[in-house]
């Protein structure tokens, strides 16, 4: 079940929409040409977390596309007419809230935008507490093109996400159930709808680690999230470069996101890697906690 809210000047609290019945022109350019962007942010005990990090990413993600980015107040109430429509349809549920934006048709200048909330669906925690086997993937760019060129969005979340889920239709046609995109010179970036989260201890210091930035990754809002917390608790953090052996040697890894939150990789290229289910609670309730 979704519940679907246009952002519409008519409709300060946002238009509700049928999600059963067409609700966008063919021509609009999010779906002829993947030109948009999106986020998709949790809803626990019917308020959006994260909403300020996840609307700033958007905000710059947009930016990115030269995109006119409605006003975050519309965001917000739409969102919360959403939640308030989700709770009398499906009663009280964790949720995806979804926010997309599009060029809108083709011709018109005027940009599409609209808020998808639906409950979690059940089987994303129980896959997920079951732990990922996880393929690498060459991504095919360098780790320092994204400044080199910005035109390829890499740092952006845009609707054109078919690179993505064709990465992991490819590792689910090998057996594994997720991904890890490594760059051409060899360093790992993040999974196709996750960053990549490791735990090491050195010298009795716990420290949380993942890719740097600047390598063409989306930065996390999930990711930064637990980064504060677990300082915030006496964890130590760090920035890579990382390549594929710090992943093996790790005392564990996630792939960590809003909805699925962490989920341990268990296996990398059909490798077993150690993972840790006390760690995977410890950092679980730390962002829970965080949200
Ligand atoms: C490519 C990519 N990297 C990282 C993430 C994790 O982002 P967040 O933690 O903000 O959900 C996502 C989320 O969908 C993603 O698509």
């Amino acid at each position: 079940m979704t519940v679907l809210v246009f952002l519409d000047p008519k409709f300060p609290e946002g238009r509700l929409a049928d999600a059963a019945v067409p609700q966008l022109m063919a021509a609009d350019l999010g779906a002829t040409r993947g030109d948009g962007v999106f986020e998709s942010m949790l809803a626990v005990d019917g308020t959006a977390r994260k909403m300020d990090a996840h609307l700033d990413r958007m905000a710059s993600s947009a930016q990115a596309l030269d995109l006119a980015f409605p006003e975050r107040e519309s965001w917000e109430r739409a969102v919360s007419t959403a939640l308030s429509e989700l709770l009398i349809q499906a009663g009280p549920t964790e949720a995806v809230v979804k926010l997309l934006l599009t060029r809108g048709v083709e011709g018109t200048g005027s940009p599409s935008a609209w808020v998808a909330a639906s409950p979690v669906p059940a089987e994303v925690r129980e896959r997920t507490a079951e732990g990922l086997a996880v393929l690498l993937l060459d991504r095919g760019y360098d780790s320092t093109v994204a400044d080199r060129a910005p035109w390829l969005l890499l740092g952006a979340k845009t609707l054109s996400y078919a690179v993505n889920m064709a990465a992991l239709r490819y590792a689910k046609a090998q057996g594994a159930d997720d991904v890890i995109f490594t760059s051409s010179d060899g360093k790992v970036l993040e999974g196709p709808t996750s960053s990549v989260i490791l735990a090491v201890e050195e010298d009795g210091v716990k420290t949380l680690l993942t890719p740097e930035l600047e390598s063409g990754i989306l930065p996390g809002t999930t990711q930064r999230a637990l980064f504060d917390a677990a300082e915030a608790a006496g964890w130590a953090r760090g920035y890579g470069p990382l390549e594929p052996a710090h992943l093996m040697e790790a005392d564990a890894v996630w792939l960590v996101s809003s909805i699925r939150l962490l989920a341990p990789v268990t296996s990398i290229d059909g490798t077993p890697i150690p993972s840790s289910p006390e760690l995977t609670e410890e950092l679980t309730a730390l962002l829970r906690g965080a949200l």
